[in-house]
Formats: structure tokens, C-alpha cells, sequence
């Protein structure tokens, strides 16, 4: 069954979601393979979580087209799912800590997996709870689960964009036709700047940081 675009499911019925905090498709673990300049990984995916079936496009797009991550810090992956993005950042910035975040459990134990398989120990899988309230964060790199709802998404981000460090930007890659503009106006009514950094196969990266008074 097809889910309306950037709708949330209707009350009453039951389907399952990527999203879930415990997925209720059997496990079936599968290899995904990522491969970026100066970087390829063996990650194992799994039903019921996100991108299962190969790295998602507009993962890869963020990961190409973001700016490197800050070498040292805390960096939040936003929505880990398996961890593509997690691993990648915590790779080419090995002094940093890389939270994964994520609701989904299964998502998070196999970015724990993969982390260990990595050889990455500057990495932690947790639920959002799971984070110290005090840490913030020198980058934030998502790709968001737009599929919750928009006032979900919305929470969302206004749960985590708050606590970049001064100066410090979120990147988030956001399919066009999932209500990307939408998303970048909304969160300028929010008092961020948002950057439409690239423009790429119907995804978009957005540089998000609060605006500051000039
Ligand atoms: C579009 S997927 C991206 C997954 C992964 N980063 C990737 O690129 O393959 C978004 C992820 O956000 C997670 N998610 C949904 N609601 C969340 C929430 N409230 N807090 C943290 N993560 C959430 C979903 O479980 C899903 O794994």
C-alpha cells in the first residue's frame, strides 16, 4: 500500500513503518554496500527499516554534497536508520562522537553492528531519551523522516535544531516532491537560515543554522 505524500497514516488502520519502535516484519538481514570517495563499507540493513533494500539516494546525496563533518564534537545523525550516515561521518571524523538517533530498535542495533564491523568505536546508537540533555551538537546531519506527519517532523526538528552549538549548521536532504521548499519556509518562519546547498535528482540539501541578529 502506497502512503499519501508527507501524510501520516489514517487513524484506524494498521500498516507497518520504517518509523515503528519495534518493526513488525520478520528479520531478514541483508548486505547494503556504500561507497563514497575514500570510503566503502558493508553494512547490514534489515526489513523493517529504513532503506533495506540498497543505500538510499538522497542519503548518498547528502553525504556527497554536505560539507565534512567537524573533526571533533558531538554530531548527530538525526534518524539513523541502519547508520549509513552515522558510520560515514564518524569515518572521516574519527576524534568526533556520532550520536545515532533513532526510535526504531532494530534500526539501532544494526548500527551498532555495523559500527563494530567498521571498526568505529566513536559511535553510539541510542534512542533520542538516551542523549544527555546538556550535549550539543558542532553538526547535525539528517535524513528525515518525513513520512511521520508534518507537525511530527516539525517537532521534531524543533526538538533537536536548538541545540547546535553557536555557529554550528544541520544538513538535511529532503526529496522536492516530499515537501522540501515547504519545510525550508517553515523553518525560516522559525528563525533558522536555510540554505538550499544543492539541488540534485528531485532531493535537496538543506544548511539550516539559527539565524543571528544582524
Ligand atoms: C528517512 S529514514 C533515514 C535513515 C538513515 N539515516 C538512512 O539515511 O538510511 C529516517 C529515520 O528516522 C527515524 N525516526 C522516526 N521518528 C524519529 C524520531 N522521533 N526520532 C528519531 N528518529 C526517528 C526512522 O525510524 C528512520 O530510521
Amino acid at each position: 500500500m502506497s502512503i499519501p505524500k508527507n501524510q501520516p497514516p489514517k487513524a484506524g488502520r494498521r500498516t507497518s513503518h520504517y518509523f515503528d519502535p519495534t518493526p513488525a516484519a520478520a528479520s531478514k538481514p541483508r548486505s547494503v554496500f556504500l561507497h563514497l570517495p575514500g570510503l566503502d563499507l558493508e553494512l547490514q540493513a534489515d526489513r523493517g527499516v529504513f532503506g533495506s533494500r540498497g543505500i538510499d539516494i538522497g542519503t548518498l546525496s547528502l553525504l556527497r554534497e554536505a560539507p565534512a563533518p567537524p573533526s571533533a564534537g558531538d554530531i548527530l545523525d538525526l534518524g539513523s536508520g541502519y547508520g549509513p550516515i552515522a558510520l560515514a561521518l564518524a569515518k572521516q571524523a574519527p576524534e568526533a562522537r556520532v550520536w545515532a538517533v533513532d526510535v526504531n530498535e532494530r534500526a539501532l542495533e544494526l548500527t551498532r553492528v555495523n559500527a563494530r564491523t567498521a571498526g568505529t568505536a566513536n559511535v553510539t546508537a541510542c534512542l533520542p531519551d538516551e542523549v544527555p540533555a546538556g550535549t550539543r551538537f558542532a553538526a547535525i546531519y539528517s535524513n528525515p523522516p518525513v513520512r511521520v506527519g508534518k507537525a511530527p517532523l516539525h517537532e521534531l526538528l524543533l526538538r533537536w535544531l536548538p541545540r547546535l552549538e553557536p555557529g554550528a549548521c544541520a544538513y538535511l536532504v529532503v526529496q522536492r516532491n516530499l515537501g522540501s521548499d515547504s519545510l525550508a519556509a517553515w523553518l525560516a518562519t522559525q528563525g533558522y537560515e536555510v540554505k538550499r546547498i544543492k539541488s540534485k535528482k528531485g532531493y535537496r540539501i538543506l544548511e539550516v543554522s539559527p539565524r543571528t541578529a544582524s
